[in-house]
């Protein structure tokens, strides 16, 4: 009995050792964690539970038959995250270089498995040079195995990636369906071929970080939410994220205690708008006065940051928050700010998470590179969005709500629940100057004329009455008391039901 105890703890120890103690080093000389360590980061303390870790690959070819590493290159299982249910893959670097083959795809695909049928998300954390390049086709069929699995997970059970090392091929399209990707700074990348095949192919000279590290996905590509200062960094903000989180779409959000008075009251919000409507003031201060205790997760907070994403809590509730920030573009919808809204906004509905949008935004931006580019699709995609959830819906238009931007921004009329505006709102078309400047084009040389029609153009539209008079705003609130309101809100609208025509599923313009 006692030889077999030592046999298991052997093979145990031989696992846990993944590439050998040289490349462990190697990988901490990068400043990077083993894939066990980050396990250890991301999961409370002694909650991980592996499994599959005798699992070797099934090659002959190159030579692989004579090396065989067991777990052969990820570390599977379950564990917890403030006592929740999670599960989890972590790939090993020092086992050839973390690339997947059959048996490792295999692996993966068993705990998403196991996640789907409880309803447990899905934590992916990736350091791999992607498909395997010995195993052929073997690999390819097991990365469209997991592939196959992100899609049908997507929106049942949230799946999150951390990518914190090179991650190439198939390394990346997983990443991409899944709900959320964190990165580690100047340590990951993320491309579909790297620099070396880059050059071959189209002779471009171009770094790892360059071509696809954290600052070029979180600021230009929009490829990934969120960029941490190291491995550790990110761990712990993968933890605070998954608080927010439902574990599926059949749970409700979560709920944990706040001693933040749910009626606390906000003056200083009643000063924030500034007299002259072309001054800019920062969105993220009306969001942080509104939810518990200040605390927002923000989502792609440099990327289309026009547009202001991420995850609060009012009554210990989450709420997914949608707001055009003035500060940026004056708050535009362009192309990338609607993409990005979009997707969040598709989230939140897929995982019963209410829309708290708050709405400052001039219009859609005018230009050539914006048509050229198909602002009409991509904006069609925040409007489609908005419009097809049925989770709770509450928009606040703190100051402008200007043409199709109105409708897009959770109106009324796309069964916005409760659509409160602050005394500043301004609901019009276009802004007085740009409307005065087509409806009198005849009076364009008599700047008086101009100027005295500009003037009653705002009289009339830049105020909420005109829509309160019709019943597209319920109610012109206090900017002090928006956090009531909405918590009211909230709680009133918390058994909401609300459903959409049968349908195999829609076709959002992609
Ligand atoms: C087998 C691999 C591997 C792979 C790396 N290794 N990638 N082994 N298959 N895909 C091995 C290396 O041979 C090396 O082994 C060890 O891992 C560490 O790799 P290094 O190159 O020394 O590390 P580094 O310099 O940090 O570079 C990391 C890297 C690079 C950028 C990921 O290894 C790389 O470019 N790999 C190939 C990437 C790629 O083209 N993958 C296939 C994509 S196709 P030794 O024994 O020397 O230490 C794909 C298809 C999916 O994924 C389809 C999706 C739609």
């Amino acid at each position: 009995m006692s030889a077999n105890i030592a046999e298991v703890e052997r093979r145990r120890a031989a696992a846990k050792l993944g590439g050998g103690q040289k490349r462990i080093d190697a990988q901490h000389a990068k400043g990077r964690l083993t894939a066990r360590e980050r396990l250890e980061v991301l999961l409370d303390e002694d909650s991980f539970e592996e499994i599959d870790m005798y699992v070797e690959h099934n090659c002959v070819d190159f030579g692989m038959d004579e090396t065989h590493i067991p777990g052969d290159g990820v570390v599977t299982g379950s564990g917890t995250i403030n006592g929740r249910l999670v599960y989890v893959f972590s790939q090993d670097f020092t086992v050839f270089g973390g690339s997947l083959s059959e048996r490792h795809a295999q692996k993966i695909c068993k705990v998403m498995d196991a996640a789907m049928k409880v309803g447990a998300p899905v934590i992916g954390l990736n350091d791999s040079g992607g498909a395997r390049i010995q195993e052929g086709v073997a690999s390819l069929g097991g990365y469209a195995e997991v592939f196959q699995r992100n899609v049908l997970a997507s929106g049942v059970v949230p799946q999150l990636s951390l990518i914190m090392g090179p991650c190439a091929g198939g390394a990346v399209y997983s990443p991409s369906m899944t709900d959320f990707i964190f990165m580690v700074e100047d340590s990951s990348y993320m491309f579909v071929t790297g620099p070396d095949v880059v050059k071959t192919v189209t002779n471009e000279v171009v770094t790892q970080e360059e071509l696809g590290g954290a600052s070029t996905h979180t600021v230009k590509s929009g490829v990934a939410d969120l960029a941490c200062e190291n491995d550790i960094v990110a761990l712990l903000r993968a933890r605070d994220f998954m608080d927010f989180l439902p574990s599926s779409n059949r749970e409700d959000v979560p709920e944990r205690p706040s001693s933040d008075p749910w009626d606390r009251m906000e003056d200083s919000l009643d000063t924030i708008i500034p007299a002259n409507a072309n001054q800019p003031y920062d969105m993220h201060e009306v969001i942080r006065k509104t939810v518990d205790e200040g605390d927002f997760f923000e989502i792609q907070p440099k990327h289309a940051a026009n547009i202001i994403c991420g995850f609060g809590r009012v009554e210990g509730r989450t709420v997914g928050i949608v707001a055009n920030q003035p500060l940026v573009l004056a708050g535009v919808l362009d192309i990338n700010s609607s993409k990005k809204a979009a997707r969040f906004v598709r989230f939140c509905d897929a995982f019963n998470i209410p829309i708290l949008t708050f709405v400052d935004v001039p219009g859609f931006l005018p230009g050539t590179a914006q048509e050229h580019n198909g602002i009409i699709k991509h904006g069609a995609k925040l409007l489609f969005a908005y419009a097809e959830a049925t989770v709770p819906k509450i928009t606040v238009i703190t100051r402008k709500a200007y043409g199709g931007a109105y409708d897009v921004m959770a109106s009324k009329h796309l069964r916005g629940d409760l659509n409160y505006a602050w005394p500043t709102a301004e609901i019009a078309v276009m802004g007085a100057k740009g409307a005065v400047e087509i409806i009198f084009r005849q009076d364009r040389d008599d700047p008086d004329k101009i100027a005295q029609k500009t003037k009653e153009y705002e009289d009339r539209f830049a105020n909420p009455f005109v829509a309160a008079s019709k019943g597209f705003i319920d109610e012109v609130i206090m900017p002090h008391s928006t956090r009531r309101r909405i918590a009211l809100g909230l709680r009133k609208l918390r058994n909401k039901a609300l459903e959409n025509p049968w349908k195999k599923h829609d076709n959002i313009p992609l």
